[in-house]
């Protein structure tokens, strides 16, 4: 018998827009207005029966999929890239579109610098961006607000997610260069795929139509 199929979400900013594409694929997640402090959402599932919502941090959606404790779930392409986790990518949900890039004040050029110090969220990615281009950077690890660290002088410059860009100009900083486009992604680990391959290609399937 397949497993009651559990699906991680991310809280953050695209939670709401997930939201708005599960209720077009016809799955109904109010259950996650119910009580704000419960961990596990009991949801039904069209076509396939009770199943679960877990509502995680963005950056640990993809560890719970790839550890099987989801099968499935929606995590930004930017956490993916990031982490590398071993899952599949089956689903562009052309949701939650942003862009990772390098940015600093208008006065600075981190690649013209001997060494730039880069404050970011993506070490990794940071990282093998400017060993790619021969720049001996320091990357410095943090967890948010990364836009202040160059207005205090921790950094030269950031590597960060720009969506709007409003956080950028009301700081006084521009954008040097895009590293990489970024939307959200249906994440599957792969051994669900096998042991509950019906319940989720009918949720893929969903996803895709309410895309189209
Ligand atoms: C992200 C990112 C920028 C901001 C960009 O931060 O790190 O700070 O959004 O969005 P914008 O271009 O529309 O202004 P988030 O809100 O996720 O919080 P954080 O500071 O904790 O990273």
């Amino acid at each position: 018998m397949a497993e009651l199929l559990r699906i991680g979400l991310g809280r953050g900013r695209v939670l709401d827009r997930t939201r708005v594409l599960f209720q077009r694929a016809g799955i109904d997640l109010s259950a996650l207005d119910e009580d704000p402090r419960r961990l596990i959402h009991p949801i039904t599932l069209p076509d396939i029966g009770p199943a679960e919502v877990v509502v995680v941090r963005d950056a640990d959606v993809a560890v719970y999929v790839e550890h099987g404790v989801c099968a499935l779930g929606v995590a930004g392409y930017d956490t993916i890239a990031e982490q590398r986790p071993n899952v599949l990518l089956p689903l562009d949900l052309q949701i939650g579109k942003c862009r990772l890039c390098l940015c600093a004040a208008e006065s600075v050029d981190p690649l013209k610098l001997e060494s730039p110090r880069i404050a970011t969220k993506y070490p990794h990615l940071a990282s093998q961006y400017f060993l790619e281009r021969g720049s001996p950077a320091e990357i410095i690890a943090l967890s948010g607000a990364i836009e202040l660290a160059p207005l205090v002088g921790l950094s030269d410059a950031i590597v960060d997610i720009v969506e709007t860009g409003e956080t950028l100009r009301r700081n006084g900083l521009v954008e040097k260069a895009t590293i990489l486009e970024i939307s959200a992604r249906l994440v599957v680990n792969r051994a669900a795929l096998k042991l509950n391959s019906e319940a989720i290609r009918s949720l893929e399937k969903r996803l895709k139509e309410a895309l189209a």
